[in-house]
């Protein structure tokens, strides 16, 4: 008989994975403690834009129109613990308030709710960014509160916002921390089918499985790091760190991806992954081997401090006080509505704080902006934001960014100069239409 998953946690990991699972051709059932986030999926709806998850959610979700009927939702972790076989545990871990450490208390609570349920044989599959050593610890509390015959798996998830969707079907890597080769073997079955497409199956132990993860962010957050310190350099020297970033990209061992420069990463795992890397090294006594992180973490946020600086010289060089700036995007990415720890938005705040009059708009991101920023100013369009700005900062690429037409914009304008924070605009473009256009590491023209 098909196994029978259920998936704990319904934001942007748990919600996709629940809905790949059933797409995979396996019964779900998705469980979170916010009944309104149960409501909302159950009637095929998503709480947050993500691209295509609607679509698969109503394919799938009991009762929506043609769907399988395969997948539903709860918030009774009695039904969670009597239905699944395998458990899959996607709630977030946050950075902790006022420290580096990741904030594991909806993780704690998550087993602690499941455990006491799991009467009969399960495995129970950690996918939440955890610090090193968690897996263990959580495998003794399903020891000693679960009456049934559990196990625990650490499957980290490497999903990016954006492409959940795909990357969720059609993951670049599976990679699963076991003990036993019974957990192994039911997730070559959860998994088989991506498997069989030619996803590569990496069985690790517990803290490896753990490890890869954080490894991977790291990774990812010092490649951003080191393009933009090449920025910084160019900069001083008059280079060009677009040029730079395609001609070193060519190594094959250095790769193009992740190579763009501009005011850096945000979001909810790149910049708390890597705070909570090193507090939880500096737990283990190896410290100093992330220290360099710090000045991944610095290079990052300096370039939010560059790009108000840039726009101060926009503005004259002095105060921000009675200059309007508009920001075109909010997010800390296009095709996202997740706007958690984004440079944009640091970026509108910092002028704003300063005395400058922000307008801010994102096609996606204006009503997570509101709540996170209520005192900045939102426009409807990105005509509209820009109307009477003696500049405006391009801070999140997308593509409705891409494809505006400068000649037209700049009628609204009272400056015609443009500040490009993600180095994705047609500056040509921009120029012939009358506009100074500047880029962060890139020569004036
Ligand atoms: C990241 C990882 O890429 C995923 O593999 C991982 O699963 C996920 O975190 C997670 O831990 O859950 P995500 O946060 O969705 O995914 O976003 P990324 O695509 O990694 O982008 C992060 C930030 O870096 C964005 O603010 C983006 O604008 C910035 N970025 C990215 C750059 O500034 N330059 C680049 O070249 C690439």
């Amino acid at each position: 008989m098909a196994l029978k998953i259920t998936v704990i946690g319904t934001g942007y990991l748990g919600a996709t994975h629940a809905a790949a699972m059933a797409e995979l051709g396996f019964e779900v059932l998705g469980l979170d403690v916010v009944p309104e986030k149960i409501e909302l999926l159950s009637s095929g709806r998503v709480p947050m834009y993500e691209p295509g998850l609607e679509d698969l959610l109503r394919r799938h979700v009991a009762g929506a129109e043609g769907s399988t009927g395969r997948l539903r939702f709860t918030t009774s972790w009695e039904e969670v613990g009597a239905f699944g076989d395998v458990h899959f545990v996607c709630v977030n871990t946050p950075q902790k308030h006022g420290e580096y450490a990741c904030d594991m208390s909806f993780v704690d609570a998550a087993f602690a709710s499941l455990a006491p349920h799991l009467h009969g044989p399960a495995l129970v599959v950690g996918k939440s960014t955890v610090p090193v050593g968690s897996a263990e610890r959580l495998a003794r509390v399903l020891e000693e509160q679960s009456p049934g015959d559990v196990e625990l798996a650490w499957n980290p998830e490497f999903l990016r916002e954006g492409f959940a969707v795909d990357d969720t079907l059609h993951p670049d890597r599976i990679v699963v921390g076991v003990r036993s080769t019974h957990a192994e073997k039911l997730l070559r079955e959860v998994y088989a089918t991506p498997v069989a497409e030619g996803s590569p199956f990496v069985v690790t132990d517990y803290p490896t499985a753990e490890l890869v993860k954080t490894a991977a962010n790291s990774f990812l957050a010092t490649k951003i790091s080191f393009i933009n310190a090449m920025a910084e350099v160019c900069e001083a020297a008059g280079g060009d760190v677009v040029k730079l970033a395609e001609a070193i990209g060519h190594d094959e061992r250095i790769g193009r991806k992740f190579l763009r420069a501009g005011v850096g990463f945000g979001g909810g795992c790149l910049p708390k992954d890597i705070r909570a890397f090193m507090a939880r090294a500096g737990e283990l006594g190896a410290d100093q081997a992330l220290t360099f992180l710090r000045e991944v973490d610095s290079v990052n946020m300096r370039r939010r401090g560059h790009m108000v600086e840039l726009a101060r010289e926009a503005v004259g060089g002095g105060s921000f006080l009675g200059k309007r700036v508009a920001v075109l995007g909010a997010t800390f990415k296009p095709d996202s509505d997740d706007v958690r720890d984004s440079p944009a938005l640091n970026v509108a705040g910092q002028i704003q704080l300063q005395g400058g009059q922000v307008t801010v708009y994102d096609p996606k991101g204006n009503d997570n902006a509101r709540r996170l920023f209520p005192t900045l100013a939102y426009a409807d369009s990105a005509q509209e934001a820009v109307r009477g700005a003696d500049v405006v900062l391009h801070l999140t690429e997308w593509r409705e960014f891409r494809e505006l037409d400068p000649a037209v914009l700049g009628e609204a304008v009272s400056g015609r100069i443009i500040l490009d924070g993600r180095n994705a605009l047609d500056g040509e473009a921009w120029r012939a239409a009358g506009w100074t256009y500047r880029a962060m590491g890139r020569p004036r023209a």
